[in-house]
Order: structure tokens, then sequence, then C-alpha cells
């Protein structure tokens, strides 16, 4: 089942924002390949709804954008890290209004929404659809470039790295290096080997290891799996975001799978948090009220859901006229409907859900990993950024400013890199058919709960402990399975989901404090000692 060799100077794996915009920064220079797993939209970025970040105007400062992410970080956000993305933040948004993105106006500006934990309206966005704007532009921008060829359904499998030669790999090894990726074409069912001078990861998120998620399917954190086997430094993986407001209804956050989002920009629009009983409950928890930072507002939630047994809070914004929700909020407001419920004349239920990981493969300020040759960027990197909470829309900006760096760097990395011709293609020989696809669905699920009962909003040492023993059970079954059967993207993305699971689990027990997204009962508050990134 092994099949072609490709040779490119780039590949990219991921069709987001990461992926594409570093792909068009390196496209007159090289070629490239990139490989995404399903059609080429489907990623978080298509569904990203409130906006980017981004200092705009002259009553804006860059100041005050750099202290709203420093707060919101909790003391782990890097100062320089966080002064790079903010001030070069703008020109990147201004590059992609000129490559075709178009944004909500006021008469000749820019309008700029407010969301939470920003000291003042700063969000540039296409109405509550940015995401689905900024992949159109993109899409259409690398469609029609000649060096870019788009592999769809085309799933990396494992980077390449001097394992793959029969070396020893170790995590004490200064000097590993990525020749590209093992990939598996669902459409052939082959593992193809794809080699290259530089090597981007742009895999996104990993919401889909929790059973209530934002995040569309895809997002099973394969690219932080693939760089821990290859012995990449991972870091603040504890950090796992949960949205405040995800729409909950049966199909959605109530029944698993994909959650509809309530984009904060509805709460920076002035709507109110209420609990069942009507009451409007978040100034008592926080003097910003709905526009705390998202932890303070997801644990709040929490906090009423299991004070009153509750299922669900509300969300209202039925006090602003019908006209302005529906020009503001189109979407949301079209998906409310679908389910019966008009958000311009009742409050609707909302829960939180997991949407956002702040942790990931480690990266320098060029884009680098700790792996030669293997740059990363957006939702699958840990810059220092974020820190222990991601500010709102913030993450659209970061993705721009690290793949426009990344491909600085991979310009120069191309020059001094030669391909691989050593690297042997896939070798399954004695793999057999799985017989028993029923382990791959039903230790999904079970991942999933285990993960959203014990590794949530609120943790406690006893149910990381917990979390951890089920993990290991469902390691070895898998890995057992893995090693003995013929790879389907399905069984992949449960064995990568795993390695996610453990790494968040492995992070989360380690820190003795609770800090921005990392709330334990058992340390509930910061401990000044504890204040430094985690690392595995
Ligand atoms: P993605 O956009 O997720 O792209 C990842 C790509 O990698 C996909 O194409 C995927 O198919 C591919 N891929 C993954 N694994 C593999 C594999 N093994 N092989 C091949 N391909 C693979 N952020 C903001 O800043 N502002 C917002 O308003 C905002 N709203 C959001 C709303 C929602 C509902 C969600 C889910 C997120 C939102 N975010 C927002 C977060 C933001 O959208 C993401 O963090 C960002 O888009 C990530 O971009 P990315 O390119 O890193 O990853
Ligand atoms: C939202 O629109 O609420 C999501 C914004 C984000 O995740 O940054």
């Amino acid at each position: 089942m092994t099949g072609y060799r490709y040779e490119y100077d780039f590949l990219v794996i991921g069709s987001g924002v990461a992926g594409l915009w570093f792909a068009l920064h390196v496209a007159d220079h090289g070629s490239v390949a990139i490989v995404t797993k399903k059609e080429q939209a489907e990623s978080n970025t298509n569904y990203a709804q409130g906006g980017i970040a981004a200092v705009l105007t002259p009553s804006d400062t860059y100041g005050s954008h750099i202290d709203d992410t420093l707060a919101a970080g909790a003391g782990l956000s890097d100062p320089e890290i966080t002064r790079i993305v903010v001030t070069e933040g703008p020109g990147q948004v201004k590059a992609l209004m000129a490559l075709g993105a178009s944004f909500t106006r006021e008469g000749d500006t820019l309008h700029l929404g407010r969301e939470g934990g920003h000291a003042v309206p700063r969000i540039v966005h296409a109405r509550d659809a940015t995401g689905y704007e900024v992949e159109r532009a993109l899409l259409a921008a690398i469609q029609t470039h000649p060096g870019i060829t788009v592999f769809e359904y085309r799933y990396a499998v494992d980077l390449i790295t001097e394992h793959h030669l029969g070396q020893v790999v170790t995590k004490l090894r200064p000097d590993v290096n990525c020749f590209g990726a093992y990939v598996y074409d669902e459409r052939t069912d082959t593992v193809q080997t794809y080699l290259a001078r530089v090597t981007m990861l742009a895999t996104g998120g990993a919401g889909a290891v929790y059973l209530h998620t934002t995040n569309p399917a895809i997002a099973t954190g394969d690219g932080v799996a693939m760089a821990y086997r290859a012995k990449a430094r991972i870091s603040n993986m504890e950090f796992v975001q949960f949205h405040p407001t995800a729409l909950y209804w049966e199909s959605g956050a109530a029944a698993g799978g994909k959650a509809f989002l309530v984009s904060e920009a509805v709460r920076g629009h002035g709507a109110h948090l209420l609990n069942q009983s009507g009451k409007r409950f978040m100034p008592t928890y926080d003097g910003r009220a709905e526009l705390a930072p998202r932890d303070i507002v997801a644990r709040a939630i929490d906090d009423q859901l299991k004070q009153r047994g509750d299922d669900y809070v509300l969300l209202d914004i039925s006090h602003k006229p019908r006209k302005e929700i529906e020009e503001h909020f189109p979407t949301i407001t079209a998906a409310c409907r679908a389910y019966g419920l008009d958000m311009s004349r009742e409050p609707v239920p909302v829960v939180p859900s997991a949407h956002y990981q702040c942790g990931g493969v480690m990266t320098d300020q060029h884009a680098r990993t700790s792996i030669g040759g293997l740059l990363a960027s957006g939702e699958v990197a840990c810059t220092g950024l974020h820190g222990a909470n991601r500010l709102a829309s913030n993450s659209l900006l970061e993705a721009l400013v690290f793949s426009r760096r990344a491909a600085g760097t991979a310009l120069r990395l191309a020059a001094e890199r030669p391909i691989n011709q050593a690297v042997p293609d896939w070798d399954d020989t004695g793999a057999q058919r799985p017989q028993e696809a029923v382990l791959v669905t039903h230790n999904r699920d079970e991942l999933q709960r285990v993960m959203w009962d014990y590794v949530g909003i609120v943790r406690s040492t006893f149910r990381l402990d917990r979390a951890f023993r089920r993990t290991r059970l469902l390691y070895e079954e898998v890995e057992e399975f893995y090693q003995r059967t013929r790879i389907s993207s399905g069984l992949c993305e449960l064995r990568n989901m795993i390695a996610v699971a453990y790494l968040i689990i492995r992070s989360a027990q380690r820190r003795r404090e609770s800090r921005g997204l990392h709330y334990t009962v058992d340390y509930p508050g910061p401990v000044d000692a504890e204040c430094r990134p985690s690392y595995v």
C-alpha cells in the first residue's frame, strides 16, 4: 500500500490561515505542496466568527493591545513575542485586505467590534463570518498561483526524521531533522512519501479531543502528536480554552460533536448572561461582567450550572433592535432560527465548549521548532503569545504574523537544505486489514468523555489521575492495534487524540497552581514559583 514519491521545496501540512498564508509567501521562490486531510476549506479558520484583533485606529495603541494580551495570558505570555504580534499584525491585516479579503465597513472606515478582555473595540471582522471570508480570499489567491499544488484528502501520518533512516532519535539528541512527511491518500488507500527541503506544520488545534467543542471534526491534534513522536519540544498543553457560549441544543453541545458557536462579539455588542431564573450573574463574578476574559466567564457559567443543577445558561440580546442584531450577526441568527430560536426576541441557551489549544509545538521568533527543517504556525504552535489564556481574536492575528515570519525563515533554510533521497518508502509489510473498526469509534467516544468529565474547566488531582489511568489503557489498546493493522485516517486520528490527551493531562498534573485556563480545586490560586511555561 505504498504509493508515489513527491519532491517539493516546501511541504505545507494544513490549509487553514496558517498554511495558506505561508504558502503564498514562499511560492514565488520554489515549488509548494499543500496536503490537507479533507476538502481544502475545512478548517477551524473557516468557522471563525468574531474577527482579527489589530490596532488600526489612532485612538487605539499598541501598548493597550499588548497590555490586554499580557493580562489575559496571566503571567505566561512572552512580552517580546506579544510585542512582535501586536506591532506586525496591522500590516498583515492590510496585506490580507490587499489580497481581496473584504471586512465590514462603517462609511469609509473599518467597523471594529469589541470582545472580552479588550480595553477598546479593535476587532476587524466580516460580519459574524470572518473566517469564511479569510479562507475564501486565501484559497482564491492560492488557486491562481502556478507554483502551488493542493492535495485534498491527504492525511499526514508522520513527520519523516532520522528515525525513519534507522537511527536512534531521542529527546536528548539536539540535531533531529525533518525531511518531509508520510501521507495517507484516502482515495487510493496508499501511503505516499512527500519529501521537502522545509516542512511547515499548520495542522490547527485539537478541540475534538473533548466531547463538546466548537471545532470541526478535523481538529484532532495531529500536528502536536506527530511533532511529539518526532521528539519536538511541546509546551503549555494544559491551557485548553473553553469558549463560554456555544449554542446548547440536542444536535450540538448537548449531544456531543461540533457545537455551534455564539460569538463573543454578541456579548461585545451588549448581550447579558442570565441563569435559568432570569438573573444576570456575571457582575457578581467580575467587574468587567460579560466582557471579562473567557476563562473567567466560562468558570462562572460552570459554577452556575453546578450550583443550580442546570444544563445551560441563557444569552440575551433581545433588548437590542431586531434589525441591528440581524445585520451584525446574520450567521448566528440563521443558525438559531434553524433550531427554532429567535435571538432578537428571546434569550438563547448556551454552554461552554472546548475551543482553542493555547499550547502546542514550541516555536521561536522565526517560527522554528526544535527540529531542523520543521516550522510551525497557527493553532498547532506555541509561540508564547497566549501564555495561560488567549485573548479573543488574537489567534488569526498570530497565524498571519508567524506564517509571514516562517516564510522568511523557510527561504533561508531552503537554500541550505537538500532533499533527502535516502528516505525509504512507508513499509507496512505484514499489516492486516482492520477487523475491529468498532474499536476506533468506541475508543474515540470514550476518550472524548474522559477528557470532558475529568480534564475540563474545573480540574482536581483526583480527576486528572483518573483520566491518566483511563487514557493509558486506551493508549495501550490502540497502539497494539495500530502496530498490526493497515492504517486509516480514523485510526491515525484516534492515536493522535490519545497522544494529545496524554500531553494535556500530564502537563495539568505537573502544574501545582491555578493559572489562566488551568483551574484545579486542589491548588486554587496562582503560585509565583510555578509561573513558568510547561514542557513535555
Ligand atoms: P486550521 O484553520 O484549523 O487549519 C488546519 C488545517 O490542517 C486544516 O486544513 C486541516 O484539515 C489540516 N490538517 C489537520 N491535520 C492534518 C493532517 N494530519 N494531515 C493533513 N492535513 C491536516 N480566532 C480568532 O482569532 N478570531 C475568531 O473570531 C475566531 N473564531 C473562532 C470560531 C470558531 C468556531 C473556532 C473553531 C475557532 C475560532 N478562532 C478564532 C480560532 C481560529 O479560528 C483558529 O485558531 C485558527 O483559524 C487556526 O488556524 P490554523 O491555520 O492554525 O488551523
Ligand atoms: C468568537 O467569535 O467568539 C471567537 C473569537 C475567538 O475565538 O477569538
